[in-house]
């Protein structure tokens, strides 16, 4: 997996630009973003907050265009609103259906004061 997939899609955002308050991030569920162009998802995971590009690789749909109601229970399993694909919701591999053999690309993100940016807490 390329970890630095995020940045070749359209507009993708710099390093340090704010999705959302930490407040307004999801702590059950998923909560999706357009950040001047760039779609973004928070998911809940079972292992804590992750954010993806917001684009299924089976025909990079929104995950969440059908229905935001994507996220398992248990935080583990996240599936596509449009055709079902599975990933693993805490590393965004797929698990399932049309995910199989493709993978949601993560982008990092980490906490400044009490804001939630793109970027590792090395790169803001
Ligand atoms: S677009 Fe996600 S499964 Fe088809």
């Amino acid at each position: 997996m390329n970890a630095d997939a995020w940045k070749t899609f359209p507009n993708a955002p710099l390093p340090g630009t704010r999705i959302c308050a930490t407040a307004d991030a999801p702590t059950t569920g998923v909560k999706s973003f357009d950040i001047d162009g760039f779609p973004l998802i928070l998911v809940a995971s079972a292992e804590g907050l992750r954010a993806y590009v917001n684009a299924c690789p089976h025909q990079f749909l929104p995950l969440d265009w059908r229905s935001s109601a994507i996220l398992s229970g248990d935080g583990d399993l996240l599936r596509c609103s449009n055709h079902d694909a599975g990933f693993d919701a805490c590393t965004g591999a797929g698990i399932d259906g049309f995910a199989q053999g493709c993978a949601l690309d993560p982008v990092p993100i980490s906490v400044h004061e009490d804001a939630l940016l793109i970027g590792g807490p090395s790169e803001n």
